[in-house]
C-alpha cells in the first residue's frame, strides 16, 4: 500500500498584525503544535475518502484546491484516502489551515514525485520539468487548476529526456509554501497574506514586509492577484539563537472573531481619522526593534517590544476585555505578552522562561493554554512506503 505522512507546524504572530496590512513589517514564529496529513491508497476505493468518510470538497476547500492542483483526476490520478490530525486548534489564528495545506502539498508531491531534466539537479528549480517555485519565471501558482497556463505545467515529455524522482528528494519547501499560499487565497476568496503558509513551511521565525528589510536573510518574493489588485510581499527569515529555556504560552479566550471584520474595523477607523496611521507606523517601528532584539538574542527586549505592541493594538481597539485579562495575568511571570492575530477574540501569547507558572496564571484568568518551545522546525516528511503512488504521464 502506498503511504505518505507529512506534517507542518502552526504559527503565531510576534509583532506587526494589522500594521502588516498597510505595508509595515510583521514577524511570525512556528509553534510546536502541528498538523499531520497521511495519504494512502486503499483497495477498492473509487472516490476520495477523508478520515474514513466520503470526501466532500465543499466542506474542505483546502483539500479540494490541492487535489485539483496536485492530483487531477483528468490525467488519471487514483483516488486517495486522507487522514488529518494534529493539535493546532482550528479557526484561532494559529495557522491550522495553512499547516494542513503545506503538509498535504508535501505529501502529494512525495507520492507523485517530480519530473526533472535528465542529468538535471533536483535542487535547482530551473531543472524541474514540472512544479512551482518562485525562481521559475513562467510558473503562475495562483491561477486555479483550470486556468493554469500551459507554460506553468512544465510536464515531462513521456519521460523522454526526463527523469522521475519521488519521496523526500522531490519535496521542495519553497514549492509547498507557494502552493500553500495559493490554496489559502483560493479558499479565502482571493485574499490571503503569505505569512501563514511561509511560516508553516519554513518554520523558525519569518519576517514579512512590503520591502527588503536590512539585517535579515531575504528568501523570496510572493505575488498575488487579488480582487483589489496585485500585491507583493518580501519574505525574510530571521536566524535568532533561542535558548532552550524559552517558551511561548498560547492562551485561547474561547471567543471566536472574524479576521475580515477586524481588518475592516481598522480600515474604517483609518478612513475616518487618517492621523491614526501614526499608530500603524508605530507598530512597524516596534516590530523592527523586536527583530533587532531577536537578532541580538536579547529576549528581555523582545518581551518589551511585545508589551509595547500590545499597548498599540489595544489603542487601535482590536484587543478585547478577555484578551486584556489574559495578557495581564501572564505579564508578571513572563518577558512579554500580547494578542496574536486579528484580535477581538482568539488567542494571546506570552514569551516566558516559566511556562508552567504563566500557563497556570492564564488558565486561572479563564484561558485555555498550549505551551510551545520558541523556535520550531517547519515542514517534515515523516513516513513513506511503496512510492510513487501515481505520476503524471507527461505530454
Ligand atoms: O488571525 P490571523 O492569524 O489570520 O492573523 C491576522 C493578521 C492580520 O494582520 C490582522 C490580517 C492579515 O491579513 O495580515
Amino acid at each position: 500500500m502506498g503511504r505518505v505522512v507529512a506534517s507542518a507546524p502552526g504559527k503565531c504572530i510576534l509583532f506587526g498584525e494589522h500594521a502588516v496590512v498597510y505595508g509595515q513589517p510583521a514577524v511570525a514564529v512556528a509553534i510546536e503544535q502541528r498538523m499531520i496529513v497521511e495519504i494512502s491508497t486503499e483497495d477498492e476505493i473509487s472516490e476520495w475518502k477523508l478520515d474514513g468518510k466520503e470526501f466532500d470538497g465543499s466542506k474542505h476547500p483546502h483539500v479540494q484546491a490541492l487535489r485539483d492542483r496536485m492530483w487531477p483526476k483528468s490525467v488519471g490520478a487514483t483516488p486517495l484516502s486522507v487522514k488529518i490530525h494534529g493539535d493546532i486548534p482550528a479557526a484561532s489564528g494559529l495557522g491550522s489551515s495553512a499547516a494542513l495545506s503545506v503538509a498535504a502539498c508535501a505529501a502529494l508531491r512525495a507520492a507523485r514525485g517530480r519530473w526533472i531534466r535528465k542529468n538535471g539537479d533536483f535542487s535547482v528549480p530551473e531543472d524541474w520539468a514540472e512544479g512551482y517555485h518562485s525562481s521559475i519565471e513562467d510558473t503562475n501558482s495562483y491561477a486555479d487548476s483550470e486556468n493554469i497556463r500551459d507554460s506553468a505545467r512544465r510536464s515531462g515529455q513521456n519521460g523522454v529526456g526526463h527523469l522521475h524522482i519521488f519521496g523526500q528528494d522531490s519535496i521542495d519547501v519553497e514549492e509547498c509554501s507557494i502552493v500553500g499560499h495559493s490554496i489559502e487565497a483560493v479558499a479565502q476568496g482571493g485574499r490571503a497574506s503569505p505569512m501563514d503558509a511561509t511560516t508553516c513551511a519554513y518554520g523558525g521565525i519569518i519576517l514579512l514586509s512590503d520591502k527588503l528589510e536590512p539585517g535579515v536573510d531575504w528568501t523570496g518574493t510572493r505575488n498575488l492577484s487579488t480582487p483589489n489588485g496585485d500585491v507583493s510581499w518580501e519574505i525574510h527569515s530571521v536566524s535568532a539563537k533561542s535558548p532552550d529555556d524559552l517558551f511561548l504560552v498560547i492562551g485561547h479566550t474561547g471567543d471566536y472573531s472574524s479576521t475580515a471584520q477586524q481588518v475592516k474595523y481598522v480600515a474604517e477607523l483609518l478612513e475616518k481619522d487618517p492621523l491614526r496611521m501614526k499608530e500603524i507606523e508605530a507598530i512597524g517601528h516596534v516590530a523592527r526593534r523586536g527583530v533587532d532584539a531577536l537578532l541580538k538574542g536579547d529576549y528581555t527586549a523582545v518581551g518589551h517590544a511585545m508589551k509595547e505592541n500590545q499597548v498599540l493594538l489595544s489603542l487601535l481597539g482590536v484587543s478585547s476585555e478577555k484578551l486584556d485579562r489574559l495578557v495581564e495575568a501572564a505579564n508578571p511571570s513572563s518577558l512579554g505578552a500580547k494578542l496574536t492575530g486579528a484580535g477581538g477574540g482568539g488567542c494571546m501569547i506570552a514569551l516566558t522562561r516559566n511556562p508552567k507558572e504563566t500557563s497556570e496564571a492564564i488558565e486561572l484568568a479563564g484561558g485555555r493554554t498550549w505551551i510551545s518551545k520558541f523556535n520550531n522546525k517547519g515542514l517534515t516528511l515523516d513516513a513513506i512506503s511503496d512510492l510513487p503512488i501515481w505520476f503524471p504521464p507527461g505530454n
